[in-house]
């Protein structure tokens, strides 16, 4: 399982005062191509640059990523930078671009200020686009990342074919309700993966789930490993866990190994009852441990310092319902604040926002805030036992979790919205605007709505 690393052209250039910036300049073609999925199993997918998932961005933090979409698909797209810190007008929606139609290309140009692992997709009839494969990773490297023998990237998907050998049709009301969970298990667009560690050696995975609607509660057959990151980077301390939960949208890095040679174990998502959808073992990997190499890994004990935002007992300065609504027309209408495509408050460049993000209905939702990391500081009352900075995270049914987060000077429009593709597109979601102080929300400009 080899995973494709782009080809990217590092400009060092000197700026007039002196100091250099580096520019990581990619081209990313938005293009049909034959996608083989596994043994019998091709499809047409939609790619870039000819390959799922697209090419994995690497960068260090401070770096200029460059990246020159040309749109070759028989209709329009946008691409969002899951997790990246961004200027509004980069973030790829509908409320701060318009759509990249056939045969046209944009520009989107932004510094990278967080190490971490993130993604890029579709941000434009995901339901359709993410599932035909719009999808690659970005890496961002800090200064001093714990030191291991490798590192993977494993981006998660699940596909549903159809007899033909292609894509099966979107299945409407039941697809709808639960998000769509396909039948096929991929891992960097192959079903069936085979990955070989090296007995002794300690390897640092990337997890990302890039699947519309399954929910990822990863295991290896019951072996321990550590997480030691999160969608916002490093944790402060390595946990050693034998599951972790990896909702859509959300991205896990685990330290994995030493293990002694021999054994064939399985990387497997467990059965998790979201209260929607399937909820049995699948397996999307199988791990070998070949013979012993040497090892220079060394994952600190510390791993950064997070400081808490705010207390965990404080007070909410905005509530959020996710919730649901019996419709006529569409089986099931998904909700903020009781609305479809809700358009939120604006909130004020330096005032910290503490959000109370209840989920009235009755099946988990992943809730994800585009371009700002939050820390989750109580679920349900209880404060949180380990700090971390997050962009998304599960909100079970009848529960309530506290997120806290600072808008940093980054004026414009942004959203929030239910990571279950369908449901976003089924308008669980709400834009709203960051504005400085003394401007009004009405000098940014109208948001429109992002409909599927
Ligand atoms: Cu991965 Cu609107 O997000
Ligand atoms: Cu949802
Ligand atoms: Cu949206």
């Amino acid at each position: 399982m080899e995973t494709t690393h782009v080809h990217a052209h590092h400009n060092d250039r000197e700026m007039a005062d002196h100091s250099s910036i580096n520019e990581v300049v990619i081209d990313l073609e938005a293009r049909e191509a034959p996608w083989e999925i596994g043994e019998g199993k091709r499809v047409t997918g939609w790619t870039y640059n000819g390959q799922v998932p697209g090419p994995t961005i690497e960068a260090k933090v401070g770096d200029t990523l460059v990246v020159r979409l040309k749109n070759s698909l028989p209709e329009a797209t946008t691409i969002h930078w899951h997790g990246v810190r961004l200027p509004a007008a980069m973030d790829g929606t509908q409320v701060v671009q318009r759509a990249v139609a056939p045969g046209e290309s944009f520009e989107y140009r932004f510094t990278v200020l967080d190490a971490g692992t993130f993604w890029y997709h579709s941000h434009t009839n995901e339901t359709v686009q993410m599932e035909r494969g719009l999808y690659g990773a970005l890496v961002v490297r800090g200064a001093d990342e714990p030191v291991v023998d490798a590192e993977r990237v494993l981006m998660l998907d699940d596909v549903t074919l159809g007899s033909r050998g292609d894509f099966a049709k979107f299945s409407g009301v039941m697809q709808r309700h639960n998000g769509r969970e396909g039948d096929v298990c991929v891992v960097n667009g192959h079903a069936d993966s085979e990955v070989t560690i090296a007995a002794g050696q300690v390897e640092r995975w990337r997890i990302v789930n890039a699947a519309s609607a399954r929910y990822v509660l990863l295991s290896f057959g019951g072996r321990p490993f550590r997480v030691i990151g999160t969608s916002g980077g490093l944790l402060e301390a390595p946990i050693t866990m034998s599951e972790v939960l990896i909702v859509p949208g959300d991205r896990v890095d685990i330290v994995i190994g030493p293990f002694d040679e021999g054994p064939t174990f399985p990387m497997q998502a467990l059965a998790y009852n979201r209260h929607a959808g399937r909820r049995h073992l699948e397996r999307f990997a199988t791990v070998h441990v070949g013979a012993a190499r040497p090892s220079l890994a060394n994952i600190p004990r510390r791993l950064r310092t997070i400081d808490a935002l705010v207390p965990s007992d404080a007070t909410p300065t905005r509530r959020v319902r996710m919730g649901e609504r019996l419709s006529l027309r569409n089986g099931m209408d998904f909700l903020i604040n009781d609305e479809v495509h809700h358009n939120d408050k604006p909130v004020t460049v330096g005032e910290l926002q503490v959000w109370e993000i209840a989920n009235t209905s009755h099946m988990d939702h992943p809730f994800h805030l585009h371009g700002f990391f939050f820390q989750v500081i109580s679920e349900n009352g209880v404060a949180t036992a380990h700090r971390a900075w997050k962009d998304t995270i599960n909100v079970p049914p009848k529960s309530s979790i506290v997120i806290a987060w600072m808008p940093d000077d980054r004026p414009g429009n942004w959203m929030y919205h239910c990571h279950i593709l369908e449901h976003h597109a089924a308008g669980m979601m709400a834009n709203f605007a960051v504005v400085r102080p003394g401007d009004d929300a009405s000098m940014v400009p109208a948001v429109g709505h992002c409909h599927v």
